[in-house]
């Protein structure tokens, strides 16, 4: 729900239990008055704390820098005298610096699209777009917050409008900032690199600014374009957490820094470096969308408010809620050396344990063996798929399998019969060498034709045989965003523009193509963001198989991505990544916490891991619906004691619950583990393991799991209402 009172001139956002407050305050300036537990009043005005700032503009001109330094401005510009964090840096005639007041707001219910940019979506919510100006500059800032009336979450975005004579030129747009009280936080992050995405962190905020980024292009391996501010000692299931999240798949910069007065302010969006977008009169630029999460009970309630509306309101695809396909993946079964019969003979294997689908990695184009040639060249490999890809997928469909292709369509390789007629389609500097990474480089995506040849180039193959699913790639980051192309004072366009081709692509074959699965992917998780959510209903989640690895990066992914997206395969041993050997039915049930499936050559494993695969089947599609629909709560973790693992999905109706529990060290000599269960119902009555317990027992006596017998064991245990 959305209120405007009239008299104190509050705009009031309330979620089921959190509240964001605005206020117009002196001169029209739009204040940040409070984020938080809900409140039940709008009489707040005070707490902008204008009354206590003897440098009031209307009436002493002569502190107008001195206010603004001070203020809790919404919707901060940089050049005039507010010297924290700015949320807007524009430029005109080489000069920097604009003010913002506020003109109007509209409140409606629902929410608009934001045009070539993906955005949560749904009925169950309220949007109030707030108008502000900047009249010397003829710019006006469209602000708009939606509030969710199903859960408590809060999504921002900002649109820029050139309503002057003359180009403006952006130099920084942050899609959020908020203005809070010092609440002595921490500041929790995920950080990672290849095959190790998305560990937690926690860092103190302190007067010393502390910020994530990043500057590749995509959101990356190494941080991610989240952060929550926690107040001290706060647990999964106590203290108060906000949390920042954008929905954006390039460079983005968060920022967290405690000021001279004693408050926080909090900033997020598209980074500012290698970023000036022209804005000609006329012409509007949209802020990609930050979504904020408040909790007042701890890490758990924030995730599972992610969970929900990322499933509820953000993810498109008629897969979102169907139980996917469980997928063989023939990447680390053969890496390059394939062929047809190859791809046959696992395709076979894979149907008589029940696999539904096989999908064909990379390697099938062009004249490829290696990762050195022939991306952008999207033309079947005759040599390896030797009667044509049609007559391959035919003979994997009459097996009873659907068949799925991978795709790298950003990218180029020198040596390529693309890059011999089109060696200005990559991105590359004036007078420089572009550099390589994995011998390959980037298109360049603000060329219109290269968009088309991309498109046509991947549908042509969709159109070609009867193809379900697509594993969309990227394996390089951006660099050289040098395009010959644009003209001299559009080149800070580009990496954004490139994000938004990506869009623009990805939103053309889900409409051409609207049964098909895509799966999103960056050398295994470089690109696991909420951006991708809205195109793909999953997202490759590592190339780390490794299933003691896969905890961690689990942990840190499920904090704020539902199970249902995250891509999870059980693979060989020695593990590719880590050349750890874990047992085959661990990595069963660590993959079931994702969207399951395989990845090793079916052929060779041995025999006793190949009888596993139909109960592992059986089991993961029994779980299935409560895996993808319910309540996830984080009980345990390997990555704080150093032992075991541990969380559980509860049914919305609490009827049923799985607990997964993985003792990755054994410990000899020593008390059963005991779980407190949560999000029971406590009068219900639970079988576990043919006994009967309360929920309440469960909850808070504990379930006592007894340990298993060696190093990376691991066992479902299901709750069940009698
Ligand atoms: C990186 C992906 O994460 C892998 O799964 C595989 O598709 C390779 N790229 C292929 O080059």
């Amino acid at each position: 729900m959305i209120t405007f009172d009239e008299k104190t001139k509050i705009l009031k956002l309330d979620t089921p239990e959190s509240s964001y407050v605005m206020g117009i305050a002196d001169n029209n300036y739009l204040g940040h008055v409070y984020y938080g537990k809900k409140l039940n009043d709008t009489n707040l005005s005070y707490l902008m704390r204008t009354e206590e700032n003897p440098f009031v503009p209307s009436e002493n001109l002569r502190e107008k820098v001195t206010f603004f330094d001070s203020f809790p401005m919404e919707y901060p510009c940089g050049g005039l005298g507010d010297y924290r964090e700015s949320a807007l840096l524009v430029s005109s005639g080489g000069q920097e610096g604009a003010e913002l007041s506020y003109v109007s707001h509209e409140i409606f219910s629902g929410k608009k699209e934001l045009k070539g940019l993906p955005a949560t979506w749904g009925d169950n919510c309220d949007t109030v777009e707030i108008t502000l100006e900047d009249n010397v500059l003829g710019l006006k800032a469209i602000l708009s917050y939606t509030a969710f009336s199903d859960t408590d979450a809060i999504a921002r975005s900002v649109k820029l409008v050139n309503e002057g004579s003359e180009p403006l030129y952006l130099k920084k747009v942050l899609s959020a900032c908020v203005d809070m009280d010092d609440k002595d936080f921490e500041f929790l992050s995920l950080f990672g690199s290849w095959a190790r995405e998305r560990h937690m962190e926690t860092v103190p905020v302190g007067h010393a600014g502390t910020y994530i980024e990043s500057l590749r292009g995509e959101s990356g391996h190494q941080e991610h374009p989240f952060f929550a501010l926690t107040t001290k000692g706060c647990s999964q299931t106590n203290g108060e957490v906000y949390g920042f999240h954008f929905v954006y798949s390039g460079n983005f910069v968060g920022k967290v820094q405690k000021n001279q007065f004693g408050s926080v302010r909090a900033v997020m969006g598209i980074h500012p470096e290698h970023f000036t977008w022209k804005l000609e009169p006329g012409e509007e630029f949209a802020a990609p969308e930050v979504i904020l999460v408040y909790s007042g009970e701890g890490l758990g309630k924030m995730t599972r408010t992610y969970h929900d509306l990322y499933r509820n309101h953000l993810i498109r695809s008629p897969w979102k809620d169907k139980k996917r396909p469980v997928l063989i993946n023939n990447w680390e079964a053969t890496y390059f050396e394939f062929d047809d019969e190859k791809l046959l003979s696992i395709a076979k294997e894979a149907s008589k344990a029940g696999i539904e689908m096989l999908v064909m990695d990379d390697g099938w184009f062009g004249h490829r063996n290696s990762d050195n040639s022939s991306l952008g060249d999207w033309q079947v490999n005759e040599n390896k798929l030797k009667g044509g890809l049609e007559n391959l997928v035919e003979h994997v469909r009459e097996l009873g399998m659907e068949f799925g292709i991978w795709f790298e369509p950003e990218m180029i390789s020198p040596d390529s019969e693309l890059y011999c007629k089109h060696p200005e389609w990559a991105l590359q500097f004036k007078g420089r060498a572009p550099g390589l990474a994995r011998e390959q480089l980037v298109l360049d995506f603000s060329r219109p034709e290269v968009l088309e040849y991309v498109y046509e180039s991947v549908a042509a193959i969709l159109r070609s045989a009867h193809i379900s699913y697509v594993k969309w790639d990227m394996n390089r980051p951006l660099a050289d965003a040098g395009s010959s192309y644009l003209p001299e004072d559009r080149q800070g366009e580009i990496y954004h523009r490139h994000v938004l081709g990506v869009y623009e692509l990805q939103e053309r074959l889900v409409r051409e193509f609207p049964n098909l699965l895509l799966e999103n992917c960056s050398g295994g998780g470089a690109r696991f963001d909420p951006g991708m959510l809205y195109y793909s209903p999953q997202i490759w989640c590592s190339d780390d198989t490794d299933a003691v690895e896969r905890l961690m990066i689990q942990e840190g992914t499920q904090l704020i991505y539902p199970l249902s997206v995250i891509g999870a395969h059980v693979s060989d041993c020695p593990n590719h990544a880590t050349g750890r050997v874990t047992p085959f039915e661990t990595r069963g049930i660590v993959a079931m916490a994702g969207t399951f499936g395989y990845e090793l050559d079916i052929t060779k494993i041995p025999q006793e891991d190949r009888e596993q695969i139909p109960g592992q089947i059986e089991t993961f599609k029994k779980y299935y619906p409560l895996v993808n629909a319910g309540d996830y709560y984080r009980l345990a973790s390997y990555r704080e004691n150093h032992i075991y693992d541990c969380y559980q999905v509860v049914s919305k109706d609490k009827k049923q619950a799985l607990v997964t529990f993985v003792q990755v060290m054994a410990e000899p000599n020593i008390h059963s583990r005991k779980i407190y269960l949560q999000g029971l119902s406590e009068d219900t009555v639970y079988e576990v393991e043919g006994k009967r317990y309360t929920g309440n027992v469960l909850m808070h006596g504990g379930l006592l799991i007894p340990g298993l017998w060696g190093d990376y064991q691991a066992k479902l245990i299901e709750v069940l209402a009698v």
